[in-house]
């Protein structure tokens, strides 16, 4: 897949960018604050519908304008696709995929990328819902029906939340009623969490062997850190986790009912990493960290690859000024000519003269591109 031609209006700083992508490799350059990161969000946002520093859309229109645009000339399977999104201040939007208008879930189905940024070094230290936010985009690209789980899933959690506030508030409870969401939690939820095993599974194959690669001997191990399974964590069969998750939500439903929300479910499940069976977060330095992520990265553009029959656009953004040359190298040096890779950087001094020769470089001031 090769993202050819972007087009922004009135996107963040970029009121009106345009630019033709030829090569697979291309170099964005400009100091800091000009929109770098800006452009690889918004290819990111034509994958995914979200943005990587708001949950808000509103927050992506340029301060002085009531709208923004997107549209991209996307070449993939030997065929042109042409996207357009467009957004306004009253939350009104317009989808069209070759001049059509289109579903979200197709529009997103388009394109495909892997974003690799300076925050994602910080994954194995962040929030347990960063390492929840990256494994869900990474499963929804490969199984677009995920995303519709997710979203029933946290439909019905949210809907049970209210009914706990709402018999809170009134001094009753309705055992049978609470019975019904729990069953759909757990049928939704025990799905969910099927899906992220299976993907932690094969992504730990593949991110194992890069990983002892780039670090020579050390072993990387990935565990899905389930809030319910507890000792049985090794149950994969759907059955038994959705029985498992039943007898939880049975077991903690005082507490739910005294702390009014949904205590147990895919919603407070973590992902751990261990290097040498010792918890990375607690014991790995933060080169051992980042070497942990870069490993994940990459697997995560060859399972795409692999599973879909078509390479995700890499986008890196920052993210070399952080690595040293070992990891650099590695990372350069690991992808091929078919994945076109759009990387940001502040100079081009980082990069080695056998890469720059193939590489297509962008110069991007104040929202604006000035090509080399
Ligand atoms: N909605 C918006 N309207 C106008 N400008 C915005 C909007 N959102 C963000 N900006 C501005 O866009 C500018 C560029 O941001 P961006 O993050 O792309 O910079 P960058 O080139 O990646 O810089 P750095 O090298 O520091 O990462 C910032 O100055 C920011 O204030
Ligand atoms: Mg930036």
């Amino acid at each position: 897949m090769r993202l050819k031609h972007l087009k922004l209006s009135n996107y963040r700083n970029c009121k009106n960018l345009e630019i033709n992508f030829d090569r697979t490799k291309i170099l964005i350059i400009g100091k800091n604050a000009q929109g770098k990161t800006n452009i690889l969000e918004s290819i990111y946002f034509l994958s995914s519908l979200k943005s990587l520093r708001t949950s808000t859309s509103t927050d992506l229109i340029n301060f002085d304008s009531d709208y923004f645009k997107l549209e991209a000339g996307i070449y993939k399977s030997d065929t042109d696709i042409d996207l357009y999104y467009a957004y306004n201040r009253e939350k009104k939007r317009e989808i069209k995929v070759n001049k059509v208008k289109s579903t979200i879930k197709d529009f997103k189905s388009v394109v495909k990328t892997v974003l690799f940024s300076s925050g994602d070094l910080m994954l194995l230290r962040g929030a347990p819902q960063d390492r929840r936010d990256w494994l869900d985009l990474a499963i929804s690209q490969i199984y677009p029906a995920y995303d519709e789980r997710l979203s029933k899933y946290d439909k019905i959690r949210i809907q049970k939340n209210n009914f706990l506030k709402e018999c809170a508030k009134n001094g009753t409870m309705n055992d049978a009623l609470l019975d019904v969401f729990n069953e759909q939690l757990s049928v939704t939820g025990s799905n969910i969490i099927y899906i992220r095993k299976k993907f932690l599974k094969e992504i730990e194959k593949l991110a194992k062997e890069k990983h002892r690669t780039i670090s020579e001997t050390e072993e990387l191990s990935i565990k899905y850190d389930c809030s319910f399974l507890g000792t049985n964590n090794e149950i994969e069969e759907i059955e038994q986790i959705q029985y498992a998750f039943l007898e939880a939500l049975d077991e903690r439903r005082t507490e739910e009912i005294r702390r009014v929300q949904s205590c147990v479910g895919p919603h407070r499940d973590d992902i751990i990493f261990y290097i040498n069976n010792q918890e990375a977060v607690k014991f790995a330095s933060q080169g051992q960290q980042r070497t942990v992520v870069l490993a994940l990265k990459l697997s995560e553009l060859d399972i795409i690859t692999d599973k879909t029959g078509d390479e995700p656009i890499l986008l890196l953004d920052d993210v070399l000024a952080e690595l040293d040359d070992i990891r650099q190298n590695y990372l350069l040096k690991s992808i091929n000519d078919k994945t076109q890779t759009i990387i940001t950087s502040v100079d081009t001094i980082l990069f080695e003269d056998e890469f720059l020769k193939d590489v297509e470089i962008h110069k991007i001031e104040n929202g604006h591109i000035y090509q080399n």
